[in-house]
């Protein structure tokens, strides 16, 4: 079978003999400072990359495109490095352009509410800025405070608003990409509608890094809401967790902005953390729980909506406990739990995680077969100090039919992979589901995408990278199969 394109790019990080008196103007780093930049964000993937590039501009980035074209140097575009697919770092020693020094805010649009940025802003910093002027970025996750914007659009992430504000694709309004040539897609517009021709700018969104470097972002905001509420609810198992969502979708369907589920493993390992402490707002423990997010623009409307919601889930019995935030305080507070499950679980053990879409029936099915497979390979269940595996954790954006399942354990070893795949990927596949919902392939999944998608659409997606990079410079080895 054909062999891809990717494996032509064995660089030499000539590019620093390439340019020596440039090292001020490229602002190349010192060697010491180049582990933070090889080592993925669960400690899973590393490169060897004696090289990183924090470009400035576009044009200083088309520059280094061009000469890493020319000597056949391959190149891992970075942002925040908080991927948790290993698509972010280098497999081998691939210069590493990280986005990080492109941090402007361009313009932004008060009527209109379009943003103009900068692919290496932090998404946090940008909804600060457009916060002041009554919007809000119409995505938000976890790894806020460090993930980029250009990360983000390159990851297509979803996260905790998706259910609400829907994805990137819809969103994003324009981009500035450099090719692996060194061309220049100045496609920063801001314009709703635009039926001129293909619209190259979806191509890039969910790529990954592997067709292009994306430098600036033209996105739409959407409107701050003026009230909003937050409830989280304990239930004892996961039908009622189904339950509770067709029955917050009738009350409060169009308010709605989050519904998010944990279940009692994961909630437990937050709330045994060391990482942050987290009051828990429940006497007693629960399976299941959920948290319960609406905006809108009138707070007394809200607040008979939700007033009228608990009623209908206390007297139905479908939830045993809740708690309704009274304050800001406690609305962080409560997202905080939600928040801090990778980082607690991170600190656990080595987590494997499992990033899935499913109907939303099947999903805690999934966890349940994950359980019974650990024992099955005796390492879960064996003997509390023994075991291998630390927990098995199942949580997600459950409106969003997307699970995830994170198994820490004891390391990264054989024994623990080998029990979690393929069974995870065969029984999504076995559903028609997706092995990536939000987090994307990356080097964990390039061999694993003929799980979710035929092999007609694969090999056009082979020709679509050959046409942006016939060497395969670009994040080699990621995204795709590198053989049929
Ligand atoms: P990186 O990790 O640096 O890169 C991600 C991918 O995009 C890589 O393949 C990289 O090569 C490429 N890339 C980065 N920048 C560019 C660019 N400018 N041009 C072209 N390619 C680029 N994801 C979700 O979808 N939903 C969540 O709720 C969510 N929560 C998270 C919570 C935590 C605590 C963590 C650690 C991660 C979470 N993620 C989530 C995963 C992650 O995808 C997102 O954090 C984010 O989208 C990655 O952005 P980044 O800037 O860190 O990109
Ligand atoms: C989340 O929803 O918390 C993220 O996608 C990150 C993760 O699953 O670890
Ligand atoms: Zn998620």
């Amino acid at each position: 079978m054909e062999q891809f394109a990717t494996v032509m790019a064995t660089p030499k990080t000539s590019l620093l003999s390439t340019i020596p008196s440039d090292k001020a103007r490229w602002n190349v780093l010192a060697a010491e400072e180049l582990d933070h930049f090889n080592m993925d964000w669960m400690g899973k993937y590393r490169g060897k990359s004696s090289c990183v590039i924090k470009p400035k501009s576009a044009e200083e980035l088309s520059a280094i495109m061009r000469i890493c074209y020319e000597n056949n140097i391959a190149i891992v575009p970075q942002g925040g490095n908080t991927g948790l697919v290993g698509g972010s770092v280098p497999v081998h020693d691939e210069v590493v352009v990280n986005l990080s020094s492109m941090n402007k805010i361009r313009s932004f649009d008060t009527m209109a509410g379009t943003l103009v940025c900068d692919a290496g802003c932090i998404l946090e910093v940008l909804d600060d800025y457009v916060a002041n002027e009554g919007y809000m970025m119409p995505l938000d996750l976890g790894a806020k405070g460090s993930c980029h914007i250009g990360g983000n659009v390159a990851a297509n992430a979803g996260g905790l608003r998706f259910l609400r504000y829907g994805s990137l694709h819809g969103s994003v309004l324009g981009l500035e990409v450099v090719l692996p040539n060194g061309d220049i897609i100045t496609g920063l517009q801001t314009l709703r509608k635009d039926n001129t021709g293909l619209d190259l700018k979806q191509l890039f969104i969910g790529s990954e890094g592997t067709l292009g470097i994306i430098t600036g972002v033209s996105i739409a905001t959407p409107p701050r809401p003026k009230s909003v509420k937050l409830a989280m609810f304990g239930l004892d198992s996961y039908e009622a967790v189904q339950q509770t969502f067709r029955t917050v979708r009738k009350y409060c369907g169009e308010i709605l902005s989050a519904f998010e589920f944990v279940d009692a493993d994961t909630f437990n390992v937050v709330m045994n953390s060391k990482v942050q402490s987290h009051k828990n707002p429940f006497t007693e423990p629960h399976r299941m729980y959920v948290l319960v997010e609406t905006s809108g623009s009138n707070k007394e409307h809200d607040d008979e909506k939700m007033q009228l919601l608990l009623e209908e889930l206390l007297e139905s019995g479908l939830i045993s406990d809740g708690v309704l935030a009274q304050d800001e305080t406690q609305i962080r507070a409560l997202w905080a739990i939600r928040e801090n499950i990778p980082e607690s679980l991170g600190h656990l053990g080595k987590v494997y995680k499992y990033d899935v879409s499913l109907p939303i029936e099947k999903m805690y099915d999934l966890v349940d077969a994950v359980k019974l497979q650990c024992q099955k390979h005796r390492i879960l269940g064996v003997s509390p100090g023994e075991d291998l595996v630390l927990a098995v954790g199942g949580y997600g954006h459950i409106g969003d039919g997307n699970l995830h399942i994170n198994v820490a354990a004891k390391g990264y070893l054989a024994e623990v992979e080998n029990a979690l795949e393929p069974f995870i990927y065969e029984f999504v596949a076995s559903v028609r589901g997706s092995i990536s919902a939000e987090h994307g392939l990356g080097l964990m999944k390039a061999d694993k995408i003929g799980y979710s998608k035929d092999l007609v659409s694969i090999d056009c997606m082979k020709r679509i990278k050959r046409v942006f990079d016939p060497k395969g410079l670009l994040n080699p080895y990621k995204y795709l199969p590198s053989r049929n």
